[in-house]
């Protein structure tokens, strides 16, 4: 059984290898700490909050997230902001098109945050799930299954690798970015130190930023990662209780049967 595996293994490496080599190198990835990494992770409110800013007042230009719903600021397990806060957030923020009067408005809890289609940038929704098992040795994902590495470490690193060096590809500007597959990326460096001023006293350094985007983002792919990881520990307790039970169960029935196997020889 092992071996099979371990067969299938070595060959689907092998396979991977060149096609991972065709696409252009994949790009470096670094390890960075998350509170939410491990099976009892958890998402860090403050850092959601934070990151939630940074989006807002960067990334949005350019970038949507179009199935992400506004009301879902308020979770307990997300970035847990009031209703009031989120009603104001929402109202001065986001404009939306409203089918029923036929008039742009401003956005509502209700609504869902805006895409964005005018800058040709991939809407980020989903993005932190897209990307989260690229990464390793020739594109295999391994990474994430040893380090649990994902997409919050892809985003984060992809923010941190600008080289500064920069070219012009069929009238398109393209910066050199070692973590992003191939190298050059069309979207300019959207960091710098100081871009935000964050509430909470945090100091706004590139890094931080790129990571507490990140953890946002990660939040917004996976909305429900905490209460998976609860009811799969759970389950995991549930099923431990029960094999003790049934342990005990099966030694208990066969019981007579031993002891009169034992008076008979
Ligand atoms: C000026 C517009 C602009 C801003 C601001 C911007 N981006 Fe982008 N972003 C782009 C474009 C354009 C692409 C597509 C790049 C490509 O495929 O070459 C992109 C691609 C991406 C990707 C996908 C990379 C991949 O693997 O395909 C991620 C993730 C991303 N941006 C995150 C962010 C984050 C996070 C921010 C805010 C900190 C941000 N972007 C700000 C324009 C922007």
């Amino acid at each position: 059984m092992f071996r099979k595996i371990a067969l299938s293994a070595a060959a689907a490496l092998t396979l991977a290898a060149p096609a991972a080599h065709a696409a252009g190198a994949a790009g470096h990835v670094t390890d960075y700490e998350f509170s939410f990494e491990g099976p009892f992770g958890t998402y860090d409110q403050a850092q959601l909050q934070r990151g939630l800013q940074v989006y807002t007042q960067v990334c949005a230009a350019c970038h949507g997230l179009q199935y992400v719903p506004l009301r879902t600021l308020t979770s307990e397990t997300g970035p847990g902001m009031p209703e009031d806060q989120v009603r104001a957030y929402a109202e001065q923020n986001f404009q939306v098109y409203d089918e029923e009067t036929d008039e742009w408005r401003a956005a509502r809890p209700n609504d869902h945050f805006p895409a964005v289609e005018s800058a040709g940038a991939p809407d980020l929704s989903l993005m932190a799930k897209a990307r989260a098992g690229f990464s390793g040795p020739y594109g295999t994902g391994l990474n994430q299954l040893f380090k649990g590495m994902g997409g919050a470490e892809y985003i984060a690193s992809l923010l941190t690798h600008y080289t500064g060096e920069d070219r012009v590809e069929a009238g398109t500007v393209l910066y050199e970015n070692e973590s992003f597959p191939g190298g050059w990326i069309s979207m300019a460096p959207p960091l710098y130190e100081g871009a935000v001023e964050y509430m909470d006293g945090t100091e706004a350094t590139e890094e931080q930023m790129a990571k507490d985007v990140a953890a946002f983002l990660m939040w917004t792919a996976e909305p429900k990662m905490m209460e998976r990881k609860q009811a799969g520990f759970t389950g995991v307790l549930f099923l431990t209780v029960l094999s003790v039970l049934l342990y005990l169960t099966n030694k208990r029935i066969w019981a007579p049967i031993k002891a009169r196997a034992k008076d008979e020889s």
